[in-house]
């Protein structure tokens, strides 16, 4: 209990990966994981598409770069790469019928997090998901894909095994994060 405890509190989005790609077993086992975070009334609406095509990436980077607010894209560098050269690309999706949808979707999205940290794989959550399949392109997408339309986007995750000087920042917690109102009231 202790140890899966420290792997939640040890945990750090992770930008910068050794050239290895994430294994079949590794991946099957955070996938698996994913799949067994808690859902509105257990309807289970997200879905996990998985990536590890350069090629495919690569577009999808461009696309997702492309939703970037232009005085923050202003800044970036010519090559700036929103999925940090990742060769494993987890899109969630979850289905819009189901009200529960964002929350169900997001919290796939820490199992992920959260089960590929504990076997030594790095990620790091990416937005603009919803942007990518509201849009026209994105539905054309899910058509090829054969998913229905109803399905949004939740978000990306990028894994990859840490790079060797990947040093993660640390970042204080906020003193009034928790309010125990028992010594209010
Ligand atoms: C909803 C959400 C969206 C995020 N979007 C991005 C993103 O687009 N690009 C990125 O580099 N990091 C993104 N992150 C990662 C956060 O920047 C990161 O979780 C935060 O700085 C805290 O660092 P930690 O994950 O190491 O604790 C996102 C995280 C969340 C939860």
């Amino acid at each position: 209990m202790e140890s899966t405890l420290n792997d939640l509190k040890t945990r750090h989005s992770v930008r910068k990966f050794k050239d290895e790609v994430v294994s079949k077993d590794d991946l099957e086992k955070i996938l698996e994981t994913a799949t067994y975070a808690p859902t509105g009334l257990g309807l289970q609406s997200p879905k996990i598409l998985v990536i590890q095509r350069e090629d495919i990436i690569e577009r999808i980077a461009k696309w997702n770069l492309s939703y970037f607010p232009e005085d923050i894209k202003k800044e970036l560098e010519e090559d700036y790469d929103p999925f940090f050269k990742t060769s494993t690309l987890i899109i969630v999706l979850a289905n819009s019928e189901i009200p529960t949808c964002v929350e169900d979707g997001s919290l796939v999205i820490g199992n992920i997090l959260n089960a590929a940290h504990a076997i030594g794989v790095g990620g790091c959550w990416i937005h603009r998901a919803r942007e990518e399949f509201d849009s026209l392109q994105g539905k054309e997408l899910l058509k090829v894909w054969g998913i229905p339309e109803k399905y949004i986007g939740i978000g990306h995750v990028i894994l990859g095994y840490p790079a060797d000087d990947f040093e993660p920042k640390i970042t204080p917690r906020k003193d009034d994060y928790i309010v125990y109102l028992d010594d209010i009231l």
